[in-house]
C-alpha cells in the first residue's frame, strides 16, 4: 500500500480523564462529564464549546453493560454539545483508539476544524461472569466462544504459544505487572494505584486487624506465587496478569494544526495514524504476534516519517501482561522473542531506554474498554507536555505512541504524536 499522508495537520490541544475504578453510584454519562470538564481545564487558552463541530465516542457495549444504546448523543447532551453530530465508534477494546482516528481523519479531510473525541465504558454494573460473557461477544461467537474461550483464555493461549516458542516463563510475565503497578502507584487516576509490595503490606495489615495469621510472604515473588493471593485465572495467567473490570471515561480536543496556537502554546501534533484488521485468533497460524498491530504501526510510522527507534515513550494495550510483551515486538521496539527479556532488564521501566505504560497501563490504571484508547492519549499528552508530576518520564519526549487492540488483535490502531 502506498504511504498515506494527512490532508492537513491535526493538533491535540486538550485532554482529560476521570479516575478509573468501580463507581456504583455513577452512570457513564457522569464519568464522561468529569473527563470532559478535566479536558476543558487543560486547554491553555480556553475554548468555546459551541465551536466543537462533531463528536466521536468510543464505546464497546453500553447496550449490554448498562442497557443504554445510542450512547453518543447521550454523551453529547450530558456535556451540553447538542446539536453537534455525535457518532459512537465500536471496535471492541480498540473503540477509543479508532474514535481518535475518526477525529483525526475528520480534521485532516478539511471537513471540521474542532472535534471532540471521547471514550466511555461502565462495566461494573454486571457481575464478573456476565462481564466475561459480554466481553466474549467481541470474539468469534460462532467458533471460539462455543469452544469455551474467554478473554483470559485467549491471552493464556497466546502466552503459552509464546513460552513454547521463546522460552519465556510465568515469572517473566510478573515483571510486567510489577512495573505497571509501580507506575500506576504514581498515577492519581489509577484504579489500582498501588505497588505490589504496598498491596502485600495492605493484605498483611488487614489479616492482623481481623485477628487472622499474617501471610508469610518475604518478597513480591512469594506473593505472586501464592495461589491464594494471586490465583490462576487461565494458566499461565494469574490475577495480577489481568487488567481489571473498570468504569471510566476520557476526552480529547482536536483542532486543525493551523489553529492550534489559538488554544495552546504547547499543542501535541498527531502525525501518524494506522489501523488494520485480522481474522479471529483460531484462524491464525502463529499466536505469538498480532500482525494487525505490526501493520498499523508501519502505516503510522510511514505517515509520520519516523521509525520504531525514534519513539521515546509508548502506551500499549496490556489487557494481560503477555499482551504488553507481544505489543513491544509488534511495534518493532524489540525483535520477536526479545520483549520479555527487555521487561526483565528494566528497558521498559519508566526510567528505562524505552518507557512503556508510564500511566500504569491497563493493568494498574484500569481498563474500561471503550475509554482505554482515549485515556492512553491523555498519558501521552501529560508526559509530552512535561506535566506528569511524580511519574514524569525523564528526557526530551519528542515522539510518543499509543497502541490500542480490539479483542485478540482483530482490530489494531496505532497513533504517533510529536512535540514540535
Ligand atoms: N488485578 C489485581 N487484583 C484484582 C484484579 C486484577 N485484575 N481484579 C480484581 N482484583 C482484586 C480485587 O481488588 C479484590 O481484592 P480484595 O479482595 O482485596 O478486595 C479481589 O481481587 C477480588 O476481586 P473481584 O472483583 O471479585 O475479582 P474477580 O475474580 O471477580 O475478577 C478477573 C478478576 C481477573 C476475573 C477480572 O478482573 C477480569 O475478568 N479481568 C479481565 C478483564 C478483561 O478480560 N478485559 C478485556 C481484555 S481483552
Amino acid at each position: 500500500m502506498s504511504v498515506r499522508k494527512l490532508g492537513r495537520g491535526v493538533a491535540l490541544v486538550g485532554a482529560g480523564m476521570c479516575k478509573f475504578g468501580a463507581f456504583p453510584e455513577k452512570a457513564s454519562r457522569d464519568l464522561f462529564v468529569e473527563a470532559y470538564k478535566e479536558m476543558g481545564r487543560s486547554v491553555d487558552k480556553g475554548f468555546d464549546p459551541k465551536a466543537i463541530e462533531t463528536i466521536y465516542i468510543g464505546n464497546y457495549s453500553s447496550d449490554l453493560f448498562e442497557r443504554q444504546g445510542h450512547t453518543a448523543p447521550i454523551m453529547a447532551d450530558a456535556v451540553g454539545l447538542c446539536p453537534a453530530p455525535a457518532v459512537r465508534i465500536e471496535d471492541a477494546c480498540a473503540s477509543g483508539g479508532v474514535a481518535l482516528r475518526q477525529g483525526v481523519m475528520a480534521i485532516a479531510s478539511g471537513m471540521y476544524d474542532m472535534v471532540l473525541v471521547g471514550g466511555i465504558e461502565k462495566m461494573t454494573n454486571l457481575p464478573t461472569a456476565e462481564v466475561t460473557d459480554t466481553l466474549g461477544t467481541a470474539a468469534d461467537t460462532l467458533f471460539e466462544i462455543p469452544a469455551g474461550f474467554t478473554f483470559p483464555g485467549f491471552y493464556a493461549a497466546i502466552a503459552t504459544a509464546y513460552m513454547h516458542k521463546y522460552g519465556m516463563t510465568p515469572e517473566h510475565l510478573m515483571n510486567v505487572a510489577i512495573k505497571n503497578h509501580e507506575n500506576g502507584s504514581l498515577n492519581p487516576n489509577a484504579q489500582f494505584g498501588v505497588t505490589i509490595p504496598d498491596w502485600m503490606k495492605g493484605r498483611v495489615a488487614a489479616a492482623i486487624k481481623k485477628g487472622k495469621p499474617a501471610p508469610a510472604w518475604q518478597t513480591v515473588w512469594d506473593f505472586l506465587h501464592d495461589d491464594g493471593a494471586n490465583p490462576l485465572v487461565a494458566w499461565p495467567l494469574r490475577l495480577f496478569d489481568c487488567s481489571p473490570i473498570s468504569d471510566g471515561a476520557a476526552a480529547l480536543l482536536l483542532v486543525s494544526a493551523e489553529r492550534a496556537h489559538e488554544f495552546s502554546e504547547k499543542p501535541i501534533y498527531i502525525v501518524g495514524t494506522g489501523q488494520a484488521s485480522d481474522s479471529p485468533l483460531h484462524d491464525r497460524a502463529d499466536l505469538t504476534a498480532l500482525p494487525a498491530a505490526h501493520l498499523a504501526a508501519q502505516q503510522a510510522y510511514e505517515m509520520a516519517g519516523v521509525t520504531a527507534k525514534d519513539i521515546r515513550l509508548a502506551e500499549v494495550h496490556d489487557c494481560f501482561t503477555i499482551a504488553e510483551i507481544v505489543a513491544t515486538e509488534d511495534l518493532g521496539f524489540f525483535a520477536p522473542g526479545e520483549g520479555f527479556k527487555m521487561a526483565e532488564d528494566g528497558v521498559t521501566a519508566r526510567t528505562g531506554a524505552k518507557p512503556i505504560n508510564s500511566s500504569g497501563g491497563l493493568k494498574s490504571k484500569g481498563h474500561p474498554v471503550g475509554a482505554s484508547g482515549v485515556a492512553q492519549v491523555f498519558e501521552i499528552w501529560k508526559q509530552m507536555r512535561g506535566e506528569a508530576g511524580p511519574r514524569q518520564v525523564p528526557g526530551d519526549l519528542s515522539l510518543g505512541l499509543t497502541h490500542n487492540v480490539g479483542a485478540t488483535g482483530n482490530t489494531c490502531v496505532v497513533h504517533v504524536f510529536e512535540k514540535k
